[in-house]
Parts: structure tokens; sequence; C-alpha cells
């Protein structure tokens, strides 16, 4: 039996659930019972009854899993961590608050609003003070909900989802420490980003306009927003992937998001809108073999350890609380 099949035969024998993400090498994204962007993923792996969850992504999301059910078993068989998830912590985010509080506005005046990816430790802090999370497919019905209650939204960590977002919904936004009056703003964002989604730019926009005629663009809300702005679609993952699938046959679209996921979608006339691989290191880390070491560990009633999620009591608490304020809306 080859790898493939060893995977496919322990998951008939085991109480266990596969995920996925998009980003996910094809070989593991192939295997994965669930897949779907981050919102998808948290939706699903929430309602499955298994014992096992075997998560297949970056650590926010089997974290994420962990929190909405302490119960279950969360294994990831690769645990990375997003690059723009590191970018912030507790520490970074008092300090952040403390640069806002100088400029006179009170905690009492802000609402924070965390991209899902970040650690369950800063969701909790943000539930702690009455915030909740949102995803790229979700931030503009969130962010709409936060604004309700009449305060700046602090968004963390990624600036560019904050700006983009703010653009849309026709708000101003600042970015801590860049220069920009954080009073004047209504989305006070976090300095974070994604280096995979940077790598997309205005120029490779107008390369690919010039090259062909008519071409579509299609790009992540992680992208920079010159390059949203020029875009003529931007969403999530899975409304990428719908929005590419919809179009007729001979349209040519180019498309800003990690390559895994751009290279499934080749037939549809998809080139990657950059001439750099846009990999991402941390959902490209997991591999075959780990997901059949994991699968194989639990069989054998020798779970790996260091492949488990575990989440303290106290910051599951709040973080499921921002988590479930997401989900209400
Ligand atoms: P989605 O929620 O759109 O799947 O995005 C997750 C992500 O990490 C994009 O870089
Ligand atoms: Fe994180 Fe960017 Fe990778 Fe998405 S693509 S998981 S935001 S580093």
């Amino acid at each position: 039996m080859n790898l493939k099949e060893e995977i496919l035969k322990l998951k008939q024998e085991l109480d266990v659930t596969v995920v996925g993400h998009f980003y996910q090498r094809d070989e593991v994204f192939e295997l994965a019972d669930i897949t779907g962007d981050s919102l998808e993923l948290a939706k699903k792996a929430k309602l499955s009854d298994s014992k096992y969850i075997v998560f297949c992504g970056v650590g926010f999301m089997g974290e994420s899993v962990k929190v909405m059910d302490p119960d279950k078993i969360v294994l990831m068989p690769k645990v990375a961590c997003c690059a723009m998830a590191r970018m912030i912590d507790e520490g970074y985010f008092e300090e952040n608050l403390k640069i806002i509080n100088e400029a006179g506005i009170s905690n009492d005046d802000i609402l924070p609003i965390t991209y899902i990816n970040s650690s369950a430790a800063v969701k909790a802090r943000v539930g702690e003070m009455g915030g909740m999370v949102c995803t790229s497919s979700n931030a503009y019905k969130i962010i709409q909900k936060g604004l309700e209650s009449g305060k700046k939204i602090f968004f963390v960590p990624d600036r560019c989802l904050g700006q983009n977002f703010a653009k849309s919904l026709n708000l101003k936004s600042s970015v801590v420490g860049d220069g920009t009056s954080l009073n004047d703003a209504d989305i006070i964002c976090y300095n974070g980003f994604c280096s995979v989604h940077q790598l997309f730019t205005v120029e490779d926009i107008e390369f690919y306009r010039e090259k062909y005629e008519n071409i579509l663009i299609a790009v992540h809300p992680e992208c920079d927003p010159a390059v949203c702005d020029a875009a003529d679609f931007v969403g999530s993952t899975s409304q990428l992937i719908e929005y590419i699938k919809n179009l007729p046959e001979e349209q040519k679209i180019a498309v800003g998001t990690e390559y895994n996921m751009v290279n499934r979608l080749r037939e549809k006339n998809t080139y990657i809108l950059s001439s750099t691989k846009p990999e991402c290191p941390t959902m490209n880390e997991t591999t075959l073999q780990d997901v059949y070491n994991t699968l194989k560990s639990i069989k054998d009633g020798n779970i790996i350890e260091e492949c488990v999620i575990n989440v303290s009591p106290d910051v599951s608490k709040w973080a499921r609380v921002a988590l479930e304020r997401m989900f209400k809306v």
C-alpha cells in the first residue's frame, strides 16, 4: 500500500475528521473530509461529531476548533504558525492600546475586532473587551455590526484587511505608528500584514492588463489597498473560487492569492498575479507523511504530544466569547 492508501485506510478505521484549508499541498488537500475558507472550516469542524480532528492548516485554525469545542481532541500534523498571526501577541496588543490611549481615545471608546488569523490569547483579550472575531468572508458584516456600538474599531492584526473594509464601508482608517491621525479614524488598524499577499502589486495588475485584453483581476483582501482598488473582484478564498468557477470558459483571470489554491484552478484560464511564486511557507509545511504519522499515532494509542492543540481554560473562555459573537452575527 502506498502512503495515500494507508491514510485512507486509517481514516476509515478511526473516529476522525481530516480538515484541510485551500492553501494546503494538493496531496494533503485531496484527503481532507472538510475543506473551505477559515470561516467554513471553523463552522464545519464545530459540527463534526468525530472524537479527533486532524487539522491541516495553520495554528490559529486548529486553536479555534479547540476553543469552540474543548472536548474534541484537535491534532495538527504540523503546528505551523501563520506569519501574520505571529505579528501580534497580548503584549503588542496592550502596547497599541496605550498608544491609542495617549492620543486621547480611552478603552471605553474602542471596540476591538480581531481577524481570525490571530492567537487564542489575542482573541481572548478582544472578547474580554467586548469585541469579536471576523474572517475575510464576513469582515464587512462584522465591522458594520461593531460600528453599531458607536465606538471606533481597533482592528488587529491585518492593516490591509482593516483598510480595505474601511474603504468599502466609506469609513476613515489609520494605522498605529504610521503617522496618520488616530483621532480622525473610524477604524484604527494594527500594523500587521501577510507577507504572501504583499507580493502582489499594482504593476503586476498593469502587466496582465497590457498583455491580455479584457483579463479580470481577482485578489484576496489581505492584499495592499492599492491592489484591491485596482482589482475587479476582492474576496476570501471560497469567494474567489466561486467567482472563478462561474466565469465563462474563455474568460482569462489573474488571481492574487496563495499558489496551491490558484494552481488547482488552472483549467479555468487562470494566471497567478505575480512573477514570484506566492507560496505560504507555513501552510506548505504539512506533508502526506505528517498526516500519516498523526493518524498512525492515534491508531497506536501513542499520540504525538507536539501535535495536540491545547488552550488554557481562561484563554478559551474569552476567545470562545469573541468567536461566538462572530457566529451570532
Ligand atoms: P480565508 O479565510 O479567505 O480562507 O483566508 C485565510 C488566509 O490565511 C488567507 O491568507
Ligand atoms: Fe497567514 Fe498569509 Fe499564510 Fe494566510 S497566506 S496563513 S495570512 S501567512
